[in-house]
């Protein structure tokens, strides 16, 4: 795992940023990207925005996108599933046409066979080039929520308390915040080749230090990366303070060749 503790949150954005399009260029067309919702990836998609319509990004065509999650229980439009967030904050506006993103189907009906679709449509698309991840407060992962399978495939799980009150600021209030979700796995989300996980502010420190440097366990599901032979890290200074080998982290970003990338 590559630790990369940051000055800020547009610095964390920049660099996700050009993780993000390394991929484009380089699978020219053919890219998967796996997008995260939630706040922490906002700025890195205002920046993947900027450098589009300034004419310095890459181009969208082609390229296929799957997101982590979705809330089930939403009239089907509404302005917090994950499928508009996702349209409203970066796809749409980086000219990744609507067919072209993909999420779990939370049609009612459908829901006992919605984590096998789901499954078969990432396989069937090649897999994920690069999987956008942040972390819950609670060490969630998607909306893995502490005790799940660390082996686990999309399926359909029930928010904690802690998540569903963490999530109220869409909602309004913490009683409109679904009970269920949609999620990828834990062994889905290993699947994907390059991990990239986003952590910022002070909410973030206990369960990222927890995720890098604690155990593996199901109790932190974020430490599932430790598993994993490619994930990147970007930190801010809050989300990062709880990191015991920040200092070494630092070092090893600074002293680190530039052929390698991240
Ligand atoms: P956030 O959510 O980016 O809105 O903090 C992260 C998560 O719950 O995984």
């Amino acid at each position: 795992m590559e630790v990369v503790p940051l000055d800020s949150v547009a610095e964390v954005a920049v660099l996700g940023a050009d993780v993000l399009e390394a991929v484009v260029r380089e699978r020219a067309g053919s890219a998967v990207l796996g997008l995260a919702t939630g706040s922490t990836p906002v700025p890195t998609y205002r920046e993947l925005i900027r450098r589009h319509e300034a004419g310095t990004g890459p181009s969208y065509d082609g390229v296929r996108c799957f997101t982590l999650d979705e809330y089930v229980g939403l009239p089907p439009g509404h302005p917090q599933s994950y499928r508009a967030t996702i349209a409203r904050e970066l796809t749409d506006l980086v000219g990744i046409p609507a067919e072209r993103v993909h999420g779990p189907d939370p049609t009612p009906d459908r829901l006992p066979t919605a984590g096998q679709r789901y499954e078969e449509a990432l396989r069937a698309a090649g897999g994920v080039d690069v999987q956008v991840l942040g972390i819950g407060t609670d060490g969630h992962l998607a909306f893995n929520e502490p005790g799940s399978s660390l082996a686990s495939l999309t399926r359909l799980k029930t928010l904690t308390e802690e998540t569903r009150r963490d999530n109220a600021r869409f909602f309004g209030s913490v009683d409109a915040v679904p009970r269920h979700v949609l999620t990828q796995g834990l062994g889905t989300i290993l699947r994907a080749r390059h991990l990239l996980l986003i952590a910022t502010g002070p909410a973030k420190a206990a369960a990222l230090a927890a995720a890098v440097e604690g155990p593996l366990t199901a109790s932190c599901p974020a430490s599932v990366l430790q598993t994993h032979p490619h994930v990147t890290v970007l930190a801010d200074p809050e989300a990062s303070a709880e990191l015991e080998r920040r200092d070494h982290y630092r070092e090893v970003y600074a002293a680190k060749p530039a052929w390698q990338g991240l």
